[in-house]
């Protein structure tokens, strides 16, 4: 079987985290979401989260130079040689053709990027709702997916909460940034013939049942 090297792309809050999570459950694929790598550095108060924090904090994407390599060095590893799932990477055209050049290097190609999409309302409801284990990011929302026992992760009892980028107004403005920088993407990856496209508006079971649908057909189409 060959490799399974997919993006997950889409606006903040379309459901990729929990598309992927999903994902993973289904096929053994090393994930790399960008977002949580972040979170993870700002956390552990490495350089690479010292320089993050301020650009994620307002909404802002982090430059490409910082974030670049630390996916690069991810699909360039062992545990990736079967295929990798990223999410929230990339995210700029630079980014796109940064990842471009690095799989052409070592004679690997995308199989395919996963559009979750949804409207911008539909993003704020979603994003005003999530809460997320402060362990391990298990995500929750209060209305469409609420925890067992309110406040506390089904998986792992610990503390939900509020990430501080889904306040309103940093909402909006990830929002604009989807549309300025991230969107051309949809373009350029409908123009290779890469991208698949899924409604995010319906029930995350749907979505996922419609992706699964999607590799499979990928699968066969690979194996004539
Ligand atoms: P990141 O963490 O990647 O945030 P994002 O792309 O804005 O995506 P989210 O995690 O907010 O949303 P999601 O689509 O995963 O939705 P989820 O499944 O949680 O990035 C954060 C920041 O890091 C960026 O702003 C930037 O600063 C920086 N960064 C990251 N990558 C970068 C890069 N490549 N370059 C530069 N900077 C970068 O779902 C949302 C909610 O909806 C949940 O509550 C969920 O339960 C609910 N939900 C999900 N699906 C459904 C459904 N089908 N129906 C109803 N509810 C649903």
């Amino acid at each position: 079987m060959s490799e399974l090297n997919l993006i997950l792309l889409g606006p903040p809050g379309a459901g990729k985290g929990t598309q992927a999570e999903r994902l993973r459950a289904d096929f053994e694929l090393p994930y790399y979401a960008t977002g949580d790598i972040l979170r993870a550095a700002v956390k552990a108060d490495t350089d690479l989260g010292r320089e993050a924090r301020e650009y994620m904090d307002r909404g802002d994407l982090v430059p490409d130079e910082l974030i670049c390599k630390v996916v690069i060095d991810r699909v360039d590893s062992d545990e990736a040689r079967d295929g990798f799932v990223l999410d929230g990477f990339p995210r700029t055209v630079g980014q796109a053709e940064e990842l471009h050049r690095a799989l052409e290097g070592l004679e690997r190609q995308l199989t395919a990027t996963l559009l979750i999409d949804a409207p911008d309302e539909e993003v704020i409801r979603r994003l005003s709702g999530r809460r997320v284990c402060l362990d391990s990011g298990h995500t929750y929302h209060v209305e469409f997916d609420p925890p067992k026992n309110d406040g506390f992760c089904d998986q792992d009892g610990s503390a939900l909460v509020q990430r501080d980028d889904d306040k309103l107004e940093t909402v909006r403005h990830r929002l604009e940034v989807f549309h300025q920088q991230t969107k051309p993407l949809v373009e350029l990856y409908e123009r290779e013939g890469l991208l698949r496209r899924f409604d995010g508006t319906r029930s995350p079971e749907e979505v996922n049942g419609h992706i699964r649908a999607t590799l499979a057909t990928l699968r066969l189409e690979e194996q004539i």
